[in-house]
Order: structure tokens, then sequence, then C-alpha cells
């Protein structure tokens, strides 16, 4: 049977300041998409991650669905209704228009769909981040899908032997999507060179060569490309389809053990390991460091087992203590050079007008006068 998964995501306000949305927000986006979901979907999840909420929903009606789009559009709207009621901060930060128009893509809120052929049973991934970008998805699709390093399948399971495809965008370009398709693992050089760069080439889904089925679907929107200014990181989501033709779950979560550094954190300027945490965590510390989720379910005709929480597992603990340490320590250099991202991705021009300023008062210093022979 095909399904649809979608995952739509926003920060309509949190509590004292970018942390985490607040009981009653989170109730009543949950209590909406229950009853006003009814119709149109077959099952519906609501997660936070920091400050984000995101719904996941399963239906018939195919990827960018106007009323799919809508049902969460509209629930988005009446949340930030609560949110201002409230005094949340950035009420409704992520609804960039004021009305909406068919497909909210474009719109302010992260997206990430797939239509499958449902299998007999569908274990399947649902990965939210906070503070950092869909870059930060990368490296670990990387080394779940393309490194046997990390994928013993893909030297044990006959149908990963072929490898997979890499659907990569470039999101710098916003006049179009600019995407290529990439396979490894024979061409894993050509998607090493674009995915070294995450803030520019962003995996958007990966497919099984073997059977061409998708496996992965993830959230590119950059909002700060849309609205032109800053409006906070793009706080991804991420779908991904495992066992069988696929990498399996814990080949999947594995990569996450590295806390690898990303773009995000405070006011979205910085370099920051990210944390795997358990569903629901708020934002703390240096707002950041960027954290990211995973709900684990298994699906049949649409419905949705109840989620495992992957990270709240006692490994993780290592993990996390691990990744604050380098948080921490990159946080000793402040400022400078690595610790925050280079220039065209700062998302305040406060730096800008302050460097155009001082470039006025620099001077051309005469050259010495060569010395007398
Ligand atoms: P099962 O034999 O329990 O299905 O596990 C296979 C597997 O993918 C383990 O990584
Ligand atoms: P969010 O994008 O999660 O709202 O965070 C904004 C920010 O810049 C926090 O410092
Ligand atoms: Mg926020
Ligand atoms: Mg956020």
């Amino acid at each position: 049977m095909k399904i649809t998964l979608s995952v739509i995501k926003a920060d309509i306000g949190s509590i004292g300041g970018h942390l985490a949305p607040s009981d009653e927000l989170f109730h009543t986006v949950r209590r909406r998409m229950h009853a006003d979901g009814e119709p149109l979907v077959l099952d519906s999840y609501v997660g936070s991650t920091g400050d984000d909420i995101a719904l996941l929903m399963s239906h018939r009606r195919g990827e960018g669905d106007a009323a799919i789009h809508k049902l969460a559009w509209d629930i988005f709207v009446a949340g930030t209704a609560v949110a201002k009621q409230q005094g949340l901060y950035g009420a409704g930060q992520d609804l960039l228009r004021e009305s909406f128009s068919g497909n909210v893509r474009g719109m302010g809120p992260a997206v990430a769909e797939m239509e499958i052929e449902e299998r007999a049973s569908e274990p399947f991934l649902f990965f939210a981040a906070d503070k950092t970008d869909p870059g930060a998805f990368n490296l670990p699709l990387y080394l779940a899908f393309a490194d046997p390093m990390n994928t013993p399948g893909l030297l044990l399971a006959p149908k990963m032997a072929s490898g997979f495809r890499f659907v990569i965008m470039d999101v710098m370009r916003i006049d179009a999507d600019h995407v290529i398709e990439l396979n490894a693992p024979e061409e894993l050089y050509d998607i090493a060179a674009l995915l070294r760069d995450p803030e520019r080439y962003v995996v958007e889904s990966v497919w099984s060569r073997a059977t061409g089925e998708q496996a992965v679907a993830v959230a590119t929107s950059r909002l700060h490309n849309i609205a032109g200014k800053y409006t906070g990181k793009d706080d991804p989501v991420m779908l991904v389809r495992t066992q069988m033709n696929f990498p399996a779950t814990g080949e999947v979560l594995a990569p996450w053990a590295t806390g690898h550094f990303v773009g995000g954190g405070m006011r979205g300027s910085h370099q920051l390991p990210i944390m795997p945490v358990p569903l629901g965590t708020g934002t703390s510390w240096f707002d950041g460091p960027p954290l990211v989720t995973c709900a684990a379910f298994s699906m049949h005709d649409g419905r949705f087992t109840e989620p495992i929480d992957t990270f709240a597992h006692p490994f993780w603990n290592t993990v996390r203590e691990h990744v604050a340490n380098k948080a921490m320590e990159m946080r000793r250099q402040g400022f400078v050079g690595a610790a925050m991202l280079p220039m065209a991705e700062l998302e305040y021009t406060g730096i800008t007008e302050k460097l155009a300023i001082l470039e006025k008062r620099f001077v051309t210093r005469a050259p010495a006068a060569a010395p007398a022979a």
C-alpha cells in the first residue's frame, strides 16, 4: 500500500528565549493535530526538540499535498495565538507569510516527505534537530549509507551491495532547486567533495540502487535565504527508513556518537558539536550545543506504534558528556576563527555594518622611502 509520510516542523514560540515550547502550546498543537487531522491523516505524532514543534503524519495524499500542508499551517497559526497569549518568545517565528498559499515550502516551516510502498514491517526513524541547519545530517548520512567502516551491511547484506544514490542540493542557489545525483560507491569522492561543505551542499534524499526505493528525506529549506534576513537557523527534520534493503537502525544511529561540529548554537552563528538527546529536550547553555532527537517507529497500514526514544538509552549519556566537553573546549576561543561561522554564514547584519564603517577608517600607509644608495 502506498503511504506518504510527512513531517512539517516550525518554531512558533518558546519559554525563556529560544528554549522550549510551553506545555500549553504543545498540548494545543497536539489537540488540534488529533481533532483537525482526523479526516485527512491515517495517523500522527507530535514531538518537540529544543524550541521546535514537529508534526509527523501518515496519509494517502502524496507529497506536497495542499490539504495536508494547510492542516499543518492552520495548526501552527492556532498555536501561535496561544504563544502570543502566553507572551512566549518568537511567537510565530517560522511563519514567514501572512496567509497560506498552497504549500508550506518556502513559507518558513521545514518539510520532509516521502511517498513509499509500505513494507510488511516498516521501521523508520524520525530525526529533528534544533539550533542547526540541514547540513548537520550530511556526515551521519554519508557514514550510514556509504561507509563500510560504519555500516557492515554494505559488506554483509546482498541488497545493500550495489550501494545508494545520493541526491544533493546546492542550498545557496535560491532561484530554483539545484540538485545533483551521485552514486555510492563509484562516486564516493565526488559525494565527499560536496558534503565537506554542509552550509552549501545538503543531502536531500537517499535511494536504494538495488530496488529504487527511497530511504531518506531531509528538509533542505534555508530560512535566512528565504526570508532574506535573520530568522533563526533552519532546525531541520529527516525521515530514514531502516532494515531489509536499507541500513539497520543501529547503523543509522551509530554516527551520532561522533558529536560532529555543525553550524548553529548561539544566534545561529557558531560551530558546535551536535548532541543526541531524549525526545522533548529543550535547549540550554549557549543556545546550544545543537540538539538532535530521534523517534523510532514501526508502521502498518499507515498506523504508527508508540515511538522508541532512541537517544534516551544509557549509551548516549557518555556521548552527551563527550559532546558537552567538546562544546566547552570550542567556546574557550570565543569569537575567534573556527569557533564562529564564516562571514557569509552569519545571520546578523550588525557585523557587516560595523566592518563597513571600519573600512572607511583604514588608511593606506605610504611606502617606506628606499634607503639612499
Ligand atoms: P535481526 O536478526 O534481529 O533482524 O537483526 C538484524 C540486524 O539488522 C542487526 O543489526
Ligand atoms: P531558533 O532558530 O531555534 O529559534 O534559535 C534562534 C537563535 O538564534 C538562538 O540563539
Ligand atoms: Mg526560536
Ligand atoms: Mg529552533
